[in-house]
C-alpha cells in the first residue's frame, strides 16, 4: 500500500499547508545546518523590538538583515552588532522555490530569517510587510519551513481584529503564504515542549521564513 509522503491543503485563498513536506532526513539535515548558524560567529540573537522589549525568539537573517528596531531590511545588523548578514545558501533558496512551486507561486528568496523558539517561545500578531512594495503587491510568497517541537501557529485575516484560526505547524510542514493572503496577520501563541520527532534530538522549534525582497 502506499502512503502519501504529504498533504497539501489550501487553508485560506493563497495560504497553504504542505503538511510532512520534509522527510525526516531532510529535516535533520537543516536542524544541523541551523545549529551550525546558531554558534557561528555572526550567530543568532535576541531582538530587541521598538519600545525596548526583547522579542520572545532567538532570530539570525540570511541575505539580508531585517533591523527590529527600524523593521527595515539593510546589508550589517545594525541594531545588533554590526556584522554583515550571512549568506543564503543557494541550497536553501532552491527549496523555497520548490515548495512555493508545488502550490503555484514563484520566489526567488533573497532572504531567510531564522528563528529559534524555546519552550517559552512565541511571537506576537503581526504582518510580513517590510520587504520592497513590489514583492507584496505582486503576492510574492513567504515560505515558512517549521523544524522540531509543534507551533501554535495563527492565522487572521488582513485587518488586525478579523477572526483567527489556530493550526498545528509540526516539524516538517511548510507553509506557503502569497497572493491574496500575502498580508495576512500571523503570529506563533506557543511552542509545545517535547513534540519534536525523537531522531531531531532537538529541543525547541527552528523556523525558516523565505522572502524575496
Ligand atoms: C514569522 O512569522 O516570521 C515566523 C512564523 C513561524 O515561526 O511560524
Ligand atoms: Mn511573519
Amino acid at each position: 500500500m502506499l502512503f502519501p509522503r504529504h498533504s497539501i491543503d489550501e487553508i485560506a485563498s493563497g495560504a497553504f499547508l504542505l503538511a510532512g513536506w520534509l522527510t525526516i532526513d531532510e529535516q535533520r539535515q537543516l536542524v544541523d545546518r541551523c545549529r551550525a548558524l546558531q554558534s557561528a560567529e555572526a550567530g543568532m540573537y535576541r531582538p530587541t523590538v521598538r519600545g525596548g522589549g526583547k522579542m520572545r525568539l532567538d532570530m539570525l537573517c540570511l541575505g539580508r538583515h531585517w533591523n527590529a528596531l527600524t523593521y527595515r531590511y539593510e546589508d550589517t545588523r545594525a541594531d545588533f552588532d554590526g556584522r554583515p548578514a550571512p549568506p543564503l545558501p543557494d541550497d536553501w533558496r532552491a527549496l523555497a522555490a520548490r515548495a512555493a512551486a508545488a502550490v503555484g507561486f514563484a520566489i526567488d528568496a533573497d532572504v531567510c530569517i531564522v528563528n529559534y523558539y524555546g519552550d517559552d517561545g512565541r511571537l506576537g500578531l503581526h504582518q510580513d510587510k517590510d520587504e520592497r512594495p513590489e514583492t507584496l503587491a505582486a503576492g510574492i510568497p513567504v515560505v515558512s519551513v517549521s523544524l522540531g517541537d509543534t507551533a501554535r501557529f495563527q492565522l487572521g485575516g488582513l485587518k488586525r481584529r478579523d477572526p483567527i484560526e489556530t493550526l498545528g505547524l509540526e516539524s516538517g510542514d511548510v507553509f506557503v503564504f502569497g497572493g491574496p493572503a500575502r498580508l495576512r496577520y500571523h503570529g506563533v501563541a506557543r511552542i509545545l515542549p517535547g513534540t519534536a520527532p525523537a531522531s531531531l534530538a532537538l529541543s525547541g522549534r527552528f523556523n525558516l521564513t523565505f522572502r524575496q525582497y
